[in-house]
């Protein structure tokens, strides 16, 4: 069970299409050339970021997804990270582009950058939409992030609570509304 909430928003739809935009500008420059480009995707939470980010981006690519897990239900990250779905693909000598929703305390992606690079890709950088640098506890950072935003529980655009509302075509803050939301019966 969750407590009641509503959703605040906090990035729209269009400030997230506009800097996907410049984002991918910056990655097709970055990789220009390359013909081994394997986009990662880690799901769940990136899976509407990395299906509008490739499509703005001018280049082949090879879309492939890895699922990690730090979250149970709970708001607060554990420190066990676990994959729970690999690569389908080998990466060794490919240029990678690693594809996160957000980056919290920083252990997901830091344990999964270490998990890639121990495989021997020519290049791996990180493309996140997210940041909370607040929160941070291992140090790692996103070779491009989208937006830096303070420390709020963010939902939307493939994020979730419990679960739900990673279908809202926005980023949203959750506000608790103890004991009812407003206007509520
Ligand atoms: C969330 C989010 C990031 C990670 C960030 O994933 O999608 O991958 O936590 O937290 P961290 O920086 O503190 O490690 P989650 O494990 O909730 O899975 P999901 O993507 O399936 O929602």
């Amino acid at each position: 069970m969750t407590k009641p909430y509503v959703i605040d928003e906090l990035i729209s739809a269009k400030a997230i299409a506009a800097r996907i935009e410049d984002l991918a500008r910056q990655i097709s420059r970055h990789y220009a050339g390359t013909d081994k480009l394997v986009v990662v995707g880690l799901l769940r939470g990136s899976f509407i970021f990395i299906a509008d980010l490739v499509r703005e981006i001018d280049l082949p690519v090879e879309v492939d997804f890895l699922e990690a897990s730090s979250y149970g239900n709970a708001m607060e990250t554990s420190r066990e990270v676990r994959i729970l779905k690999d690569l389908r693909s080998a990466i060794e000598g490919r240029d990678v582009l690693v594809v996160e929703d957000i980056v919290d305390t920083g252990f997901t992606l830091h344990h999964v950058v270490n998990l890639l690079k121990s495989r021997n890709p020519a290049r791996l950088e990180v493309c996140a939409l997210l940041d909370k640098p607040a929160r941070r506890e291992v140090p790692i950072r996103a070779t491009w992030t989208g937006f830096e935003i303070p420390d709020e529980f963010v939902v939307g655009y493939g994020i979730d609570y419990a679960q739900r509302n990673r279908n809202l075509p926005f980023i949203g803050k959750v506000r608790f509304t103890d004991p009812a939301p407003e206007g509520a019966a």
